[in-house]
């Protein structure tokens, strides 16, 4: 029985290899392993081997049947993964899965648009550093340093005090003015759009984060009304024809003489709400004529050339612009709130 053993092994090696799919597989199964099988078979012829070579016999035949078992699974097990096309429980015709595409934050977005409105009237875009150092945040902007915003309380100061240059990240966009005039002779006329910081407490109006765009304009005979011009041209391109703007006196150290920009409330058409906290108007932006003393720190001669300068909150744009009630919903990232953008 042992020699029948070994050649039935030869015989089944040579048989799987025959075996290309599942069909066949069954056969094989049918032909050894079933109960009117062949392993089934010997198993019977066993009961009737000498007690002698029973045990070798047995061995042989337990061997024998482990194989047959083996080569079978691991058959099954190939045919199974490398299923062809018609088999296969895979519905080739489902559409495929997309990934979710990302878009622009609506800040980015803004940026983008307000840069875009002044570029058609002839500005250039600069990009100003987050970390600035006080001289160019404060100094050169005529800014003393008894100046109540040069306190920690309302600055963040990055390396601590006491140094050489004491840096900062910078608190408006201002200082891109003093880097532009520093490498520049006039005429210019500069936007510089980015990110600022101010220890400031967080509400629905302020975040220790958010965004500017800084504005200059520097030539011979720059006016006010030009100024004045250049803002409502502004608002309209970017807020629709119809809303009112105002310009109220306020004060900056680095323009003389200043004000503020305010535009009609969205929301009540001035009526006054909460959102405007009644008063029927919304600030966007700081502006003024540019101080001469700032003109001196960058070598500008103040008896020949002015200009205008003005820097305007983003999000308080935004916020206008699209009835936006909080500010910090700009950074919960919510995306139920930015795909609305
Ligand atoms: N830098 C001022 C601020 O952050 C805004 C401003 C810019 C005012 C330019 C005047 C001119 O409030």
């Amino acid at each position: 029985m042992i020699e029948k053993l070994n050649n039935l092994k030869t015989e089944v090696s040579a048989g799987i290899d025959s075996v290309k799919d599942l069909k066949s597989l069954e056969e094989f199964r049918i032909k050894y392993l079933s109960r009117n099988g062949i392993l089934h078979s010997l198993f019977e012829e066993f009961k009737s081997v000498d007690k002698e070579s029973k045990g070798k016999t047995g061995k042989a035949l337990n061997e024998f049947k482990n194989f047959l078992q083996e080569i079978f699974d691991k058959k099954k097990e190939d045919l199974n993964s490398g299923m062809s096309v018609n088999e296969s429980k895979t519905d080739y015709s489902l559409p495929g899965r997309t990934g979710n595409k990302g878009t622009k934050h609506l800040i980015a977005q803004a940026i983008e648009e307000i840069n875009g409105i002044f570029e058609n009237i002839g500005f250039k875009v600069y990009y100003g550093n987050e970390i600035e150092d006080e001289y160019h945040n404060f100094d050169a902007l005529n800014t003393p340093a008894y100046h109540p915003s040069r306190d920690m309380q309302d600055t963040f100061y990055v390396d601590g005090k006491g140094k050489d240059r004491v840096y900062l990240l910078r608190t408006h966009t201002s200082p891109g003015q003093i880097r532009v005039m520093e490498n520049t002779k006039p005429p210019v006329r500069v936007i510089v759009p980015g990110k600022c910081y101010r220890n400031e407490a967080i509400s629905s109006r302020s975040l220790a984060f958010f965004h500017q765009i800084e504005g200059l304009y520097v030539d011979k005979k720059v006016t006010f009304r030009a100024l004045k011009g250049t803002l409502n041209y502004f608002a309209k391109e970017y807020f629709g024809k119809s809303l009112k703007t105002r310009l109220r006196p306020s004060y900056f150290p680095f323009t003389e003489p200043s004000a503020e920009m305010d535009v009609e409330c969205y929301l009540c058409k001035s009526k006054g709400c909460n959102v405007c906290k009644y008063t029927g108007w919304l600030e966007i932006a700081g502006c003024g004529m540019v101080d001469p003393n700032v003109f001196k720190m960058v070598g500008y001669d103040p008896e020949v050339y002015s200009g205008f300068a003005f820097g305007m909150g983003i999000e308080r744009t935004l916020m206008v612009k699209h009835g936006i009630p909080d500010i910090r919903i700009f950074y919960e990232n919510d995306i139920r709130f930015l795909k609305q953008f």
